[in-house]
């Protein structure tokens, strides 16, 4: 459609935008955007004890599974119609080190995790792994640290090798969180060389340096690890807009199927110029923070918490998002399942 056709089809009173909106049956026939559980992916923590639990106070309602509460879990999301779940592990202390080798072990938490997940549920849902040091680092950094830098190359070799035992360990897609110079194509020839082909490479490809990120590192135990640091020397300036699309592009270029930007609601703008200038399958992450924010208005009784769940979702797809990553996913596929008009 035209600019023309759209300003000048008619003025007021023959055009009464509000006629379309007086009725849900007509609402439901002009809705633009859609909003379906098969837009979700399910973030979910894992510690080690089958059957332990563990609340997160800055993530109410969000909690750390062992894992065989955890393939109960993932079995819910099936129900749901949720197509994928991100898994991370809360790793034990004793297992951090400055050098970040238990990363690289086989039997760790998370490709033990994905192994109980994919001999239980197959082929029915996605699992998405990241691929960063921070769970397995003393210092909470997400690469490797020499002389207070966090060192790009060689850090990119351990992701390698990272990515891999979770490939081997049956995960279906490897999300590189870690923001390091050519980690996506990196990892693309060493899953290649390995014949895992078809282990597809979802790239956090514009991650920003953000404060939202608080709970989530309350719920792998990373926030006291990294203490008064951040990561701004290798996480994205929040200030930046254009600097998204080169990284977009890099992470494209190496090999990557998807691309992700992160946080969401804050960065819906980089959401759209993303999708507008590639159209590759773009995923957001409504983060931590966010899903903090909102839960903690709701508990105050600030915020009707189904309404604004589902409102900050379809803000996602309106933006161009072809999925997103919330805490929310499992509420969410609940109350579309409810919902009609
Ligand atoms: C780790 C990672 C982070 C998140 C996902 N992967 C934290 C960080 O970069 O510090 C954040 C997710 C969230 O806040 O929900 N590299």
């Amino acid at each position: 459609m035209s600019d023309d056709s759209l300003y000048f089809s008619g003025a007021f009173p023959n055009t009464r935008l509000r006629r379309m909106r007086r009725h849900g049956w007509s609402r439901r026939l002009v809705q633009e955007h859609h909003l379906s559980a098969s837009d979700l992916i399910w973030p979910l923590f894992v510690i080690e004890g089958g059957n332990n639990r563990e609340e997160i106070p800055s993530m109410p309602g969000v909690e750390r599974w062992g894992i065989e509460l955890l393939v109960a879990q993932v079995g819910k999301a099936i129900e749901l119609g949720i197509p994928a779940v991100a898994l991370f592990p809360a790793t034990p202390p004793e297992k951090k080190s400055a050098e970040c080798l238990e990363a690289i072990n086989p039997e760790n938490l998370i490709c033990r995790a994905v192994r109980a997940v994919k001999a239980a549920h197959g082929d029915r849902i996605g699992v998405i792994c990241d691929v960063a040091l921070d769970p397995y680092s003393s210092h909470g950094h997400d690469g490797l640290v020499r002389e207070g830098y966090v060192v790009n190359d060689e850090t990119v070799a351990l992701l390698c090798k990272q990515a891999l035992v979770q490939a081997e360990a049956g995960c279906d897609v490897i999300a590189p969180s870690d923001m390091m110079d050519g980690r996506v194509g990196a990892i693309r020839r060493a899953l290649d060389e390995a014949g895992y082909v078809d282990v597809q490479i979802m790239a956090y490809a514009a991650k920003y340096a953000s404060a939202f990120y608080g709970p989530f590192r309350d719920a792998v135990g990373s926030a006291a690890n990294l203490g008064a640091g951040d990561k701004r020397t290798y996480q994205m300036d929040p200030a930046n807009g254009d600097e998204a699309l080169r990284e977009v592009a890099l992470d494209i270029a190496e090999g990557a199927d998807s691309v992700m930007v992160k946080p969401g609601m804050p960065y819906l703008d980089i959401v759209y110029r993303v999708k507008q200038a590639f159209g590759v399958p773009t995923f957001a992450y409504q983060v931590s923070g966010e899903y903090a924010m909102l839960c903690a208005a709701a508990e105050r009784g600030w915020l009707d918490r189904d309404k604004a769940i589902l409102e900050s979702l379809l803000a996602f797809k309106r933006a161009g998002a072809d999925g997103i990553l919330t805490y929310f996913a499992h509420d969410a596929a609940r109350l579309l399942e409810s919902a009609v008009g």
